[in-house]
């Protein structure tokens, strides 16, 4: 019988360290250098406002979503990634709506991002599921690697 896909919020058990390294070849192989949190990754999750939720197929980590709460009137999605053979089926979305719903749960006003233009698939989505675009934040990610800064408000 095929597994269900689950989104798993990351604990503090064994297990993560795991999933965590699962997660850092994904962000080195998906995100160019200057954009990959894989150094960080550790440090940012042992930040008390910061959390991880990945989507589990069959014990297999395909994908994951980061998000933070920098004070108490914003959050921000920080990474968002489906493994390549595992897109257009609707992991993605789940996990941003799974990320979205954490943030809602932490009363929230606002839920910001930054992503490249040119990642279309990803522009798409946070359209999909409410966010607007607010500004083209130039030299973002690098010289020439710019980034829109997007928004979502909860009423
Ligand atoms: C962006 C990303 C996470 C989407 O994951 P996914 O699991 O393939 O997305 P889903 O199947 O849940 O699709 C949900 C919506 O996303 C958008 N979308 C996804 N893939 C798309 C594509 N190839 N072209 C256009 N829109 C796309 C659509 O709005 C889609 O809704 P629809 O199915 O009703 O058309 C995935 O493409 C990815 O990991 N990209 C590389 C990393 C990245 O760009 N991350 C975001 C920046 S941090």
């Amino acid at each position: 019988m095929a597994t269900l896909p689950r989104v798993v919020e990351l604990g503090r058990d064994p297990k993560s360290s795991e999933v965590i390294e699962e997660i850092v070849k994904m962000e080195k192989k998906i995100f160019p250098k200057h954009e990959s949190l894989a150094r960080f990754f550790i440090d940012e999750l042992r930040k008390k406002n910061s959390g991880l939720m990945y989507m589990d197929v069959g014990g297999e980590v395909i994908g994951y979503v980061m998000y933070s709460w920098p004070s108490s009137l914003y959050a921000s999605i920080t990474k968002l990634a489906v493994n390549e053979n595992h897109r257009r089926q609707g992991h993605g979305e789940a996990l941003l709506r799974a990320a979205i719903e954490k943030c809602r749960g932490r009363k929230i006003q606002r839920i910001c991002l930054h992503v490249d233009p040119s990642r279309g698939s990803a522009v798409s989505l946070y359209q999909k599921l409410g966010f607007q675009k607010d500004k083209l934040v130039e030299c973002y990610y690098s010289e020439n690697r710019h980034a829109y800064r997007m928004f979502l408000d909860f009423d």
